[in-house]
């Protein structure tokens, strides 16, 4: 199984998501492999990767098997990114280049149970990549007004992508992050979430992620919130969230 987490929006909680997906996943014992398909590398550094020649880019333009990049950490499997793929625009090429990470991972793909992509906040080629890449989608979205306005246009590539480079994708769900549920604004918002979603066709997961600190110290010291702060409002939310998510 292979899931993109995306929103062009940023700081909706892609990379958190995804870490916490990777870490809670294995911990019940899957095999994963994370991809940090974002030049922030964010994803890259919460999960503690090591200075590397080669990365995600070197893999997108043919020049390494993703297999030598792939990097074993305490964490888990991950294919580090660097700056260079801000680039990839330029580097990919025209033909086919919206094919470029699904050839890379058809490899290895045997060796995981679960392949979680990291996306940056932007709908470029290297979404698109993504969203022909996966199985399923993930919409991490924050209680605000204006992460709802960008989700028709995130519907729109998914659309497209549907049509020419991957006709069983499927939206997984929205999943609202960084929620404060004691906010009466909150509360509205996620109503006017799940509309959203039926109107787009796909589901609000129940589980909503609440907004606490120690992720953020969790992510500062390169651990797992499991690891971290299991006992954590986050720990518990994403634990939750991954139950929901395999019982499907
Ligand atoms: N549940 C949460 N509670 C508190 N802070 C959170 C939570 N989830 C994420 N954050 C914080 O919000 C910020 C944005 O999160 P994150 O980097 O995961 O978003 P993103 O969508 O990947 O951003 P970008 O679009 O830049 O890649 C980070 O500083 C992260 O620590
Ligand atoms: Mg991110």
């Amino acid at each position: 199984m292979v899931i993109a987490i995306i929103n062009q929006k940023g700081g909706v909680s892609k990379t958190t998501t995804a870490a916490a997906l990777g870490a809670g996943l294995t911990l019940r014992g899957y095999k994963v492999l994370l991809v940090d398909l974002d030049a922030q590398g964010n994803l890259s550094y919460s999960l503690g990767a090591e200075e590397s020649n080669f990365t995600t880019i070197d893999v997108l333009t043919k020049k390494v098997k993703a297999a030598d990049v792939i990097q074993h950490l305490e964490q888990g499997d991950l294919l580090p990114t660097s700056p260079e793929l801000a680039l990839a625009d330029k580097l990919l090429g025209d033909t086919g280049k919206e094919y470029r990470l699904k050839e890379a991972l058809k490899p290895v793909k045997g060796n995981y149970d679960y392949i979680i992509i990291d996306t940056p906040p932007a709908l470029g080629v290297l979404t698109v990549n993504a969203l022909t890449a996966c199985n399923g989608v993930i919409i991490p979205a924050q209680a605000d007004v204006f992460s709802l306005q960008g989700i028709s246009q995130l519907y729109a590539t998914i659309s497209a992508v549907k049509q020419y480079t991957n006709p069983s994708l499927k939206v997984m769900g929205l999943l609202l992050t960084r929620f404060s549920g004691r906010a009466v604004l909150s509360k509205n918002i996620a109503g006017v979430m799940e509309q959203t979603a039926k109107e787009l066709d796909t589901k609000l997961f129940n589980t909503t992620i609440r907004e606490g600190i120690a992720i953020k110290e969790a992510q500062i010291s390169r651990q797992s919130i499991f690891e971290y702060a299991p006992k954590s409002n986050t720990a518990q939310d994403y634990s939750d969230f991954i139950d929901e998510l395999i019982q499907g």
